[in-house]
């Protein structure tokens, strides 16, 4: 697997990397479905063991995800395998147990023992900040930095890692954001934080910037930071797996019921671009992947992508895109064909109007 390195903080990891977000299962956070259904531990391992076996050496989980089950399936692998060889990145933010704020440095020190303990190792290699919010006047900020700074003192973090602009999940559903707030947050928060490292979303569907000022990629290129970029499958929507005329219906507890672009309208205008993509690049499953995933990697040299997975067969198709590169002009052609979906489309969230 071709690797790349993730800017200052010197990690080498496979261009494709394994997105452990789905093996997590079903899961509610914060009153809403969080999870993915349809998983099953052993297929999971199996997906884990066959990645390492194929040369991927980069796993991405969160403490939240499936609640500590991401992590527990993913220290099943670690038993098995040269910790050493591995980038293990997780995160923490979205979780507050008893604690006033999920940042209150004595909950980020229980999340992060427990997520050494859930992964059966003695530090993590990035550990994210997984979401924004630090407080209504940031009040937090200040000592989850310094709680961040001691963990990777104390050797139990390699690099900080911190979420790209984004909205805060359950304020998504409160009002239609601004994507300049996104940016301009993310920027205020990054001169505090100081990451080695950021992770963003980013897919087809992601509206291309052209103004360097406020592109994600361009600021990280000129920070020397590296990025890692999350859903480059559109969770499985840029594969033209779904059928607009019969939706997939999500069971409770995954986070998918909640997005209208899962939804017979979302779908059919997503089926008329992709039928162009296909005509160009064909059109099984593994030509589909391959754009998906080399159109995220032609985005950033800093960069990588982690794709999430449900067994082996997906890791498997998934590795296979590594090395198989666009060329300029068929990402600027993929980019056209995708052009405004987002607006096509409308609404984020099923009722609500945030996009
Ligand atoms: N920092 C953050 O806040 C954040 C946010 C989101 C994600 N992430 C990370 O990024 C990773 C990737 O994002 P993601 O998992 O949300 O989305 P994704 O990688 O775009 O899509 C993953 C889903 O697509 C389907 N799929 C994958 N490979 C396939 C294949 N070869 N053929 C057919 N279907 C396939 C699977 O779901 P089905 O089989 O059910 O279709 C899989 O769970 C996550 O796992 C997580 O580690 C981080």
């Amino acid at each position: 697997l071709q690797k790349r390195v993730l800017g200052k903080s010197g990690l080498a990891v496979g261009e494709i990397g394994i997105g452990c977000w789905a093996i997590g299962g079903p899961d509610w956070n914060l009153g809403m479905p969080m999870g993915w259904e349809g998983v099953d531990d052993e297929n999971s391992l199996r997906g884990l063991q066959a990645a390492v076996d194929m040369g991927a050496n980069h796993f991405d989980t969160a403490d939240v995800y499936g609640h500590g089950h991401s992590e527990r399936i993913l220290g099943r692998l670690l038993k098995t395998t040269n910790r050493s060889d591995l980038v293990i990145g997780t995160k923490v933010g979205y979780f507050r147990g008893t604690a006033p704020h999920s940042y209150h440095p004595l909950n980020m020190r229980n999340q992060l023992e427990t997520s050494l303990s859930n992964l059966g190792t003695e530090y993590v290699d990035i550990y994210y900040f997984h979401n924004l919010n630090f407080g209504t006047t940031d009040e937090y900020l200040d000592d989850a930095v310094a709680a961040m700074v001691r963990f990777k003192e104390q050797g139990k973090v390699r690099v900080i890692g911190q979420r790209g602009p984004h909205i805060y999940a359950p304020d998504r559903l409160k009002a239609p954001a601004q994507s300049d707030d996104k940016y301009e947050r993310f920027l205020n928060v990054t001169r505090v934080i100081c990451p080695e490292v950021i992770q963003v979303r980013f897919n087809m569907l992601t509206p291309w910037i052209t103004d360097r000022k406020r592109d994600i990629f361009s600021w990280a290129e000129r920070h020397d930071v590296g990025v890692v970029i999350n859903k480059p499958l559109g969770q499985g929507l840029l594969l033209d797996k779904y059928d607009p005329l019969h939706p997939p219906v999500f069971g409770a507890g995954d986070h998918r019921s909640r997005k209208s672009w899962f939804g017979p309208k979302g779908l059919h205008i997503l089926r008329g671009r992709l039928a162009q993509i296909k005509a160009r690049f064909g059109s099984t499953l593994p030509d589909m992947v391959r754009v998906a995933l080399q159109y995220c990697l032609a985005a950033t040299p800093n960069g990588c992508v982690v794709a999430g997975f449900k067994d082996e067969t997906q890791v498997a198709m998934n590795l296979a895109a590594a090395g198989r590169d666009l060329s300029t002009e068929e990402v600027e052609f993929v980019r056209s064909v995708m052009a405004g979906i987002g607006q096509e489309v409308g609404s984020f969230f099923v009722g609500s109007n945030s996009k």
